[in-house]
């Protein structure tokens, strides 16, 4: 053994960099969401989220929009807030799929959005609550973002396309990753000169001109927060666009326990890369107008329900 123990630990590093597994948005889709959230919202909404946002962030939500992402570590309870599971079926039920993989209820993405968004409703009340409400806020902004990332409602086999291996172009890649960066980073370097400003200012006209007329559906909600109806839509976009022409052949073998055995998630990454095609432009062009829609509703949809938590 002792002619293995220097080799093992980087050569377990550099697996862990080949085949990261990702969660959420990217940095710029939860930073998209983010800005066009924060540019619609009612004057005592801003006057909240200013008071909540730490100084440093210098009244900018979309510059916290990740923190959740960057805690979840720390906070280890909070990974199965980012996501939801189906049982490999185009439609979700709350009350089948928001467990986590212990089968406690609620925790998934929906369940999340419920809890922070009743925590944000003391906001302003003489009881102090129990409950951080910067983290409050910086939590539901970003699971706002993650529920209308189509494989963030996805299926149990495939962890929502993070054991799918696939090439983006030139690059191997995971289906999940696909959609939380590559189809937003190809468009910003082939449509938008790089500056996601531009991509953002592209959705914004889209919102008041393209979408008009449906901004109005995109915002109903009877409650305060709406999570269900955009996990169900989300599962439908994951079957009909993100998943669709891509299960030929791509799902890993077995179904993999990924917090059980890491090291064999890993190895069984490397050795079943698959040779999918996704060279083709036809996969980034005809989904592209759906991570535009959903990065869309994502912020109107934010910015709708800080609205009613903040009166
Ligand atoms: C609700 O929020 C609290 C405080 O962040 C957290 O401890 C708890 O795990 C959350 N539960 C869900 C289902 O989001
Ligand atoms: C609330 O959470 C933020 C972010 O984690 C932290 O910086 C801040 O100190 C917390 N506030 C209190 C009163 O604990
Ligand atoms: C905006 O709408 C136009 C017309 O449908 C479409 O060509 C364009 O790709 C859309 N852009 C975005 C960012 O949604
Ligand atoms: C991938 O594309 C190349 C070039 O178009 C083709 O030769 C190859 O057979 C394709 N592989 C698969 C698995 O479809
Ligand atoms: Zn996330």
């Amino acid at each position: 053994m002792e002619c293995c123990r220097y080799q093992l630990i980087p050569a377990l590093i550099s697996l862990i960099f080949l085949c990261p597994l990702a969660h959420g948005w990217g940095v710029d889709g939860h930073l998209i969401i983010c800005k066009i959230a924060q540019s619609r919202l009612s004057k005592s909404a801003e006057e909240a989220v200013e008071q909540l946002l730490p100084g440093y962030a210098d009244n900018d939500l979309s510059s916290l929009c990740s923190w959740a992402d960057r805690v979840r570590f720390r906070y280890r309870w909070s990974a199965p807030l980012h996501f939801i599971n189906t049982p490999d079926v185009c439609n979700y039920q709350y009350d089948r799929d928001c467990k986590d993989e212990n089968g406690e209820k609620d925790r998934c993405a929906a369940g999340a959005i419920h809890n922070y968004t009743t925590q944000l409703l003391n906001y302003g009340k003489s009881s102090q609550s129990d409950y951080n409400l910067t983290e409050g806020l910086l939590f539901l902004s970003h699971f706002m973002g993650d529920i209308h990332q189509p494989l963030h409602v996805g299926f149990a086999s495939d962890r929502g396309g993070n054991d799918i291996n696939v090439r983006w172009y030139t690059r191997k890649q995971v289906l999940h990753h696909v959609w939380d960066n590559n189809i937003i980073e190809t468009a910003e370097q082939r449509f938008y000169n790089e500056d996601v400003q531009e991509l953002i200012d592209a959705i914004q006209h889209n919102i008041t001109t393209e979408w008009a007329d449906q901004v109005k559906t995109w915002e109903a909600c009877s409650e305060t927060a709406c999570p269900d109806i955009y996990a169900s839509e989300g599962i439908k976009a994951a079957c009909d666009y993100a998943y669709k022409g891509v299960e030929e052949g791509s799902v890993l073998k077995g179904k993999v326990a990924h917090t059980v055995n890491k090291v064999y998630f890993y190895s069984v990454c490397l050795r079943e890369f698959l040779k999918l095609n996704l060279t083709a432009d036809d996969y980034f062009l005809s989904r592209l107008p759906i991570v535009n829609l959903r990065l869309a509703q994502g912020g109107v949809r934010l910015a709708a329900t800080l609205n009613r938590i903040f009166g």
